[in-house]
């Protein structure tokens, strides 16, 4: 076959990097590829098997640019942060202004906002990839940012290699700069929620049920037929029915109750609050990893004060799977309403239907659910979630459960972090007068920060303000 000279380009054949090269080449576009050690780039090719003939290894940077046609397009898939810094550095004394570096690493949105303002000597596009190695062998989920004429450009590979959802491509364009990335961020920190939720429910049917692995796999795949159905259920189901090859146990029974995590749920909970954007149930969740890893604290809490009683009376299988809907719900809500107040501070469109959609196939956090979500908010992108006629039946049905799972953890000592702090931000966003009224009094008396009335009438301080 003869070989096209290619126009894109991927740098950093790690496992993710790997898989995308494999997916372009799959979709028709030859690439040109190299990896910082040489035989690991060569070892690609031959293990490409039918695909190698569109796989040009390059030995040096020079080489790589050599073997590509101009305007170039080459993507960065090397681990966030200084080594994006780095290669930036490397490649441009090789490019052209027209050619396009693109990172698709899990970038710091800053870090992408920065690289986007500084000037580069050639283009550069920001993006955001999910869905493992899996997503990005058949088919990832893609957030891009940057200029819109770049993302045009590359738009033609990148639909290609998306995942689809009922045809349509999950790969648009956010906005300008670190919009991808940023929007990426979102989806980690909703990531994470998602997972502690999860992880929450099922420690219920561990210790408060007293549920063997095999009925709790057997849960999630009933669940994932369902309203709940999802990626992170349906693999929830297949951990839970895993054995350990070791020892036969339920695998789950033999893992190490300590979360890992590279820190983009942090950013999302650190941006959050940068831009006073409520999103307690992520936030929860980030605190709920850190605890997690303080392990000997927990032991000696435990030495200390016990376990929780169990069985936990109150429970019930059905009642877990509502308030799981209703904390999902009540979890994303947060979410997009967290990307709108980011759009407006940051002066970025960032369009919520088009994110939704985006999110339905290919990503860690992909759902049946998204799909209702972006009808919602493709009828009123600045309605909070929690208004939208769908979701609001579906939080009436389902609150009443969530009631009762969050108070009988409470009262029997289950931390259920994640599912408790979503049903508190609904009881204070379904509440007209709130108690701020409160800190604003105390505010006012010991610093004379001052406060707006009911009245609206012109007295803005207490009587402590004539001491
Ligand atoms: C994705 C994931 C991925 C993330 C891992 C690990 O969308 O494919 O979000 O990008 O890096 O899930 O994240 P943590 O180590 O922070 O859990």
């Amino acid at each position: 076959m003869a070989v096209t000279k290619p126009q894109t380009g991927l740098i950093g054949l790690g496992t993710m990097g790997a898989a995308l090269a494999l997916n372009i080449a799959e979709k028709g576009f030859p690439i040109a590829v190299w990896n910082r050690t040489t035989s690991v780039t060569h070892a690609f090719k031959a293990g490409a098997g039918e695909l190698a003939d569109r796989i040009t290894p390059a030995d040096s940077l020079a080489d790589l640019v050599a073997a590509m046609a101009p305007p170039r397009a080459i993507i960065l898939m090397v681990p966030a942060g200084p080594a994006v810094d780095d290669m930036l550095a490397a490649l441009t004394p090789h490019l052209s202004p027209d050619d396009l570096v693109i990172d698709a690493g899990n970038a710091n949105f800053h870090d992408t906002n920065r690289r986007a303002a500084a000037g580069l000597p050639f283009r550069f596009l920001g993006m955001g990839v999910s869905g493992g190695e899996e997503g990005a062998r058949h088919g990832p989920a893609i957030m891009g940012g940057g200029a819109r004429e770049d993302w045009d450009r590359i738009a033609p590979v990148l639909h290609a290699i998306a995942a689809k959802h009922k045809d349509q491509p999950c790969a648009d364009w956010m906005g300008p700069a670190g919009a991808g990335h940023f929007v990426k961020t979102v989806h980690n920190g909703i990531e994470y929620a998602d997972m502690q939720m999860i992880a929450e429910v099922y420690g219920i049917m561990r210790d408060g049920l007293h549920l063997s692995a095999h009925r709790i796999a057997e849960t999630f795949a009933d669940w994932n037929r369902g309203v709940l159905q999802s990626y992170l259920i349906e693999i929830s189901a297949e951990v839970a029915a895993a054995k350990d090859p070791l020892t036969g146990a339920a695998l789950l029974d033999v893992i190490l109750d300590k979360a890992g995590q590279k820190g983009t749920g942090r950013w999302t909970a650190i941006e959050a609050q940068h831009l006073s954007a409520p999103i307690p149930v992520i936030e929860a969740a980030v605190a709920a990893r850190n605890i997690s890893a303080r392990l000997d604290e927990r032991r000696a809490g435990e030495a200390v004060y016990g376990p929780a009683p169990e069985p936990t009376p109150g429970v019930t299988l059905a009642d877990l799977q509502d308030a799981l809907t209703a904390g999902k719900i009540l979890c994303y809500a947060q979410g997009f309403t967290m990307t709108a107040a980011a759009g407006v501070a940051f002066g970025w469109d960032l369009q919520l239907p088009a994110i939704a959609r985006v999110w339905r196939a290919g990503c860690i956090i992909r759902s049946s659910m998204l799909d209702a979500m972006a009808q919602a908010l493709t009828e009123d992108p600045a309605r909070n979630l929690i208004l939208a006629p769908r979701f609001t039946a579906e939080i009436k049905r389902c609150l009443p459960a969530l009631r009762r799972i969050v108070a009988a953890a409470a009262l029997h000592g289950h931390a259920l972090p994640a599912l408790s702090a979503g049903l508190a931000w609904f009881d204070a966003m379904r509440t007209a007068r709130g108690t701020a009224n409160m800190i604003q009094a105390q505010r006012d008396f010991f610093g004379l920060h001052g406060f707006d009335r009911l009245d609206g009438k012109d007295l803005h301080h207490g009587p402590w303000a004539q001491a």
